[in-house]
């Protein structure tokens, strides 16, 4: 039986037509829309089922203005007008959660724990949290939103305003609303194919 493939209107809402933005539609995000967002990116592959993700959703202005003063001075007049900033965090105690979500194997949290194991643990963390974030871009697409990644800011900043307890740990930043087409720039290109890879 033949496999299920996106079609073309799939394709092109989730990469050739989607476009990183800046500007934004005076329209804003409902959290149910967040909620939508997070129900689809969740089932994306990592590491042991790790799912060291974790996202502070700002909205409000008073949220926004204690982001501010982290952010490179080109991203700080886009992220104060986007509806919705989405701070992307790691759980550098993801493997806490193994027990459920990697039940059949008992012995995973020993993996990640105990003398020896933070940096297995922090690259695990760091390398799914950002594959994660990866389908957090697609799932906002697939939803509806438009996008806005940024790691244009200061991340020690940004941890000591909102992860005070030094548990979680911020990637990258990624506004979310709706881009107002009308003010894009012209798209650069992509590496083709034989730039890119290779194949042995
Ligand atoms: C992880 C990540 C970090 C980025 N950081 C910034 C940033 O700090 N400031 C900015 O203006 N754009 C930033 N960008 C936007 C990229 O430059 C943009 O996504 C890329 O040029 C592709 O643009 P396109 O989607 O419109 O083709 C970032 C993108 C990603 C994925």
């Amino acid at each position: 039986m033949e496999r299920a493939v996106l079609d073309e209107a799939g394709r092109n809402l989730l990469f050739r037509a989607a476009r990183t933005h800046s500007a934004w539609l005076d329209r804003p995000v409902e959290e149910a829309k967040l909620v939508e967002l997070y129900e689809l990116l969740k089932w994306g592959p990592t590491s042991a089922n790790g799912l060291p993700l974790r996202v502070l959703f700002l909205i409000s202005r008073a949220a926004k203005e204690r982001l501010r003063p982290a952010l490179s001075p080109g991203n700080v007049a886009k992220t104060m007008a986007a509806p919705v900033t989405a701070i992307l965090a790691y759980d550098t105690r993801f493997f806490e959660f193994l027990p459920k979500t990697f039940p059949h194997e008992p012995e995973a949290v020993s993996w990640f724990s105990g003398p020896g194991k933070e940096n297995a643990a922090l690259e695990t963390a760091f390398r799914n949290c950002s594959l994660q974030g990866g389908y957090f871009i697609l799932a906002a697409r697939a939803v509806g939103l438009d996008c806005g990644p940024m790691s244009g800011f200061d991340r020690d900043r940004v941890d000591a305003e909102f992860f005070p307890d030094g548990r979680l740990r911020s990637n990258f930043l990624c506004n979310l609303g709706y881009g107002d087409p009308t003010r894009l720039p012209p798209r650069n290109p992509r590496l083709s194919f034989e730039e890119a890879c290779r194949i042995l």
